[in-house]
């Protein structure tokens, strides 16, 4: 019943993302390998960078559930695509033949992050040049032997690759497979990453897009690029340069400024049962990092915001107080995940709800007491919210304190993602995402 519902609740996102029918369609074919319980198990824009190839591979090397016959993949050209792009090529009737061993190809110059292909096939086996239009999409089994050729112009290859699986499915421990090389690639970067040992349980996706070999990244030219944009020598269409942020930023947390989390809040339609308020909270309540004077939160509005599609409302002076305890309120709708509020606060208190016209911006103090209503129109109401400390702020631990109920809810929200045991010392400043 669970995977019904989330099965049409998938299919009612991706209706709503392609516009009338176009994603509904994709699910039409989808659901005609996966059956109807459709899970999505991840998607990728796939931005192909001029020079780069990928080796022959089956996308089950990547996957670390079955069984094969139910899982696909649907990759859809944003674009011309032909050999000159490097298009899609693929060894027809491969996908009878079992998961063949992956490494790394011996190419003289080299070969992305993770792009393991197969050294072990047949060289003569018939090849096809999938040469696509835009919106063509080519469903395809995880076991089918297929690669790409390098992108010979100076533009970058665009398409969408998703892949989708049966709610039946399992998990399956790689220990001693073939797989066990990917893996262990993995979760060497996620060590790296989170800079310790993660110990996490890591149920990997397939790294199309993976990070680009030192052979073909130059990181200067995206610096040369960055710094033009800041002179305003390149203007990229629909890029908007908020640069008097800082200048306002740095009145709170002094000149060393770390960007500690962005968000795009893009408020939805409330669904009458109310559940699109955000309660009143601090939002240090979600920081484990002190001192709380040099975090500060810059607010910005994308377009006119009044009560009438929730806009936020503060309790002015409220920052002056301490850090309260927050909980999920008891209200008759619900509330959606991670929403904690403080109960403990003075109701007779003024209560400002703050106007806001495209691009303004509030700045304001991690304490400040604040939340916002719900959204009454049927559209979604979009802010940027960024939070910036100072480099001086250090982590603290919240055990025994008023955020450790926060912490607790993350850690199990991470072991759900990725399997019990996840130790992962999370230092978390995920915030909540629809305020
Ligand atoms: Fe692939
Ligand atoms: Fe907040």
């Amino acid at each position: 019943m669970e995977q019904q519902r989330a099965g049409a609740r998938l299919r009612m996102i991706l209706g709503h993302l392609g516009g009338s029918s176009a994603r509904a369609v994709v699910l039409k074919y989808v659901e005609c390998f996966t059956g109807p319980n459709i899970m999505a198990m991840h998607t990728m824009l796939i931005n192909k960078p001029p020079d780069t190839g990928h080796p022959l591979h089956q996308d089950l090397h990547y996957f670390p559930f079955r069984p094969s016959n139910l899982i696909v993949c649907a990759w859809t050209a944003m674009e011309h695509i032909d050999r000159n792009n490097g298009c899609l090529v693929v060894l027809p009737g491969t996908h009878k033949s079992p998961l063949k061993p992956h490494d790394y190809p011996q190419w003289e110059g080299g070969v992305n992050s993770m792009f393991h292909g197969i050294q072990d096939y047949d060289q003569d086996h018939a090849r096809v040049h999938l040469v696509m239009e835009k919106g063509d999409t080519v469903f395809f089994h995880p076991l089918l032997i297929h690669g790409s050729g390098r992108n010979h112009t100076q533009g970058f290859r665009k398409a969408i690759s998703c892949h989708f699986a049966s709610a039946d499915c399992h998990y399956i421990d790689v220990k001693g497979t073939s797989q066990e090389n990917i893996e262990k690639e993995i979760v060497g970067i996620a060590d790296k990453i989170y800079r310790t040992h993660s110990g996490l349980d890591l149920k990997v996706a397939h790294p199309t897009s993976g990070p680009i070999a030192p052979a073909s990244f130059h990181p200067r030219q995206f610096q040369i690029e960055f710094e033009k944009i800041c002179r305003g020598e390149s203007k990229p269409e629909g890029l908007v340069v908020m640069r008097d942020i800082l200048k306002y930023v740095e009145c709170f947390t002094g000149p060393n400024i770390m960007a500690m989390h962005t968000m795009l809040v893009n408020k939805p339609p409330d669904t009458g049962k109310k559940t699109s308020r955000h309660p009143l909270h601090q939002d240090l309540h979600y920081f484990p990092f002190r001192p709380s004077n040099l975090i500060v939160c810059a607010w910005t509005a994308m377009e006119h915001i009044d009560r009438n599609n929730g806009c936020l409302v503060v309790l002015p002076g409220t920052h002056k107080g301490p850090l309260k305890p927050h909980d999920y309120p008891q209200w008759e709708g619900g509330v959606n995940a991670f929403y904690h509020g403080i109960q403990d606060y003075d109701q007779v208190r003024a209560q400002v709800h703050l106007m806001m016209e495209k691009g303004n911006a509030v700045f304001f103090h991690p304490l400040l007491i604040h939340g916002s209503d719900r959204n009454q129109t049927q559209g979604f109401r979009k802010a940027i919210s960024c939070h910036f400390a100072s480099a001086d702020c250090h982590y603290i631990d919240v055990k025994g304190t008023s955020q450790e109920n926060i912490e607790k809810e993350l850690l199990e929200r991470a072991n759900k993602f990725y399997g019990p045991g996840s130790n992962t010392d999370m230092k978390v400043h995920l915030h909540e995402m629809t305020k």
